[in-house]
């Protein structure tokens, strides 16, 4: 049996490159202040139905509950944050700045760089208002991505505000209930063909593609690529009303991050959402909220195709699979004793493995290159010494059993 379309199944290897993408994900949030939290897999049905917009709720994994209860799979981590912080942001001094590695769940249509299931890191800063807090978001997501490698030549954030369109929107006098389809209408505009666009924008379709392609500028825009410049991270960031986000919750500023060479989906996407946490808590607690999330899809995908990139994540998966001692039982009587060496070296923190069965000298070897061991410590005729072998020189040492650890870890 396979697993389901657009999931996967995470053999050692591809779960070593999720556990160096995860590490690079917590060390780089944590380098700007952020500390982690987690929630349910399950929420309320209405949770999403209410806020994420309708094209999250077409993909939603969802069912009833042996309690009745219409509940579904999350497939993003922003609506469980704001009913958190709803519910909980009394206990904490603003602004926040909270990181998540959810699992989340879309059923959507595979192809590359979608699948049904993926992980994300989402950073989230809430009680903030000011512009300088965009711009450290964004610095942050450069940082994400910088981290595994890639420079201002592998990929630009395109930075937009949706006041861009919800202004044009109030000018031209749309009612608000058809507001979201048509952000979401040139939110797509760039992958869809024009006439398409242009059908369904009715009388908008003039003053959209005008703006479209005279760009925009704004006041706030420019604070935060100010803000970017002062940190070096200027050539990484681009204005470009073009983004405005599937989404229905983001409010202002928003973002996108992408491959320069338009080869890949969106890495990384997000925004401000001042009015989300409102809603959620029935107006009782407005708390202005930006965030982002970038999935390990895309991102493992350029990793992939990037030498240098992968030549780090390589060099990752190898030092998170590997042993660096092998216990060499050349002896079946000496098993006891070398449990007991081994017992102490594991207690000291060495990764070490053994042959749990009996098996021939020259295989024990082997299976310690195999495994990735640099030494090998032997237990047979010369106890109560113990070889000590480094592996790559075949240099080789007798060392009395008792001073063994204090050896090794002087050696280490
Ligand atoms: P999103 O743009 O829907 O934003 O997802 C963020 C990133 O997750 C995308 O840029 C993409 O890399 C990845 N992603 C999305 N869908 C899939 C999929 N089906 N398969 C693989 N990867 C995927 C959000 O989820 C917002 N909640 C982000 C946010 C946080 N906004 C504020 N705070």
């Amino acid at each position: 049996m396979q697993p389901l379309t657009g999931f996967r199944d995470f053999l050692p290897v591809a779960c070593a490159e999720r556990n160096y993408i995860f590490a690079k994900w917590r060390e780089v949030a944590r380098r700007y202040g952020f500390v982690e939290y987690d929630g349910p897999l399950l929420e309320e049905l209405d949770l999403y139905k209410k806020k994420s917009g309708d094209e999250i709720v077409r993909q939603l994994y969802e069912f009833v509950d042996k309690g009745e209860r219409a509940v579904a799979l999350r497939p993003e981590m922003t609506p469980t944050l704001a009913r958190i912080i709803a519910a909980n942001h009394r206990n904490f001094r603003k602004p926040l700045k909270w990181f998540s590695i959810p699992q989340v769940f879309r059923y959507e249509r595979p192809q590359r760089g979608r699948l049904r299931e993926h992980f994300q890191l989402n950073c989230d800063i809430i009680g903030e208002p000011s512009a300088e807090a965009d711009a450290e978001l964004i610095a942050l997501a450069i940082d994400v991505v910088r981290g595994f490698g890639f420079s201002a030549n592998d990929f630009v954030v395109r930075i937009s505000d949706r006041e861009f369109w919800t202004e044009l929107l109030k000018i031209e006098a749309v009612p608000s209930e058809r507001w979201e389809d048509i952000l979401q209408t040139i939110d797509k505009s760039e992958r869809e063909p024009r006439t398409k666009t242009r059908e369904r924008l009715g009388g908008l379709a003039g003053p959209v593609f005008e703006i479209l392609e005279k760009g925009g500028e704004s006041a706030k825009l420019n604070r935060i690529i100010d803000s970017l410049r002062a940190r070096g991270l200027s050539d990484f960031a681009t204005v470009d009303v073009g983004i405005v986000r599937g989404l229905a919750y983001y409010t202002g500023v928003v973002f996108e991050v992408f491959d320069r060479a338009g080869k890949f989906r969106a890495i990384a996407g997000g925004g401000r959402y001042d009015q989300l946490i409102a809603q959620l808590s029935d107006n009782a607690v407005s708390l202005p909220a930006l965030g982002f999330a970038i999935g390990d899809v895309v991102l493992g995908e350029m990793i992939h195709e990037n030498p240098s990139a992968l030549g780090e994540l390589e060099a990752s998966v190898r030092s998170d699979r590997s042993i660096e001692i092998y216990g060499v039982i050349a002896k079946e009587e000496r098993r006891a004793v070398a449990l007991a060496v081994i017992q102490q070296l594991r207690d000291q923190g060495y990764r070490l493995d053994y042959p749990m069965s009996p098996t021939k000298v020259p295989r024990q070897f082997q299976t310690a290159e195999q495994l990735g061991a640099q030494t090998a410590i032997l237990f047979g005729d010369e106890w109560p010494n113990v070889a000590v072998k480094k592996l790559a020189s075949g240099e080789q040492q007798l060392v009395p059993h008792e001073e063994l650890v204090a050896h090794l870890v002087a050696h280490r």
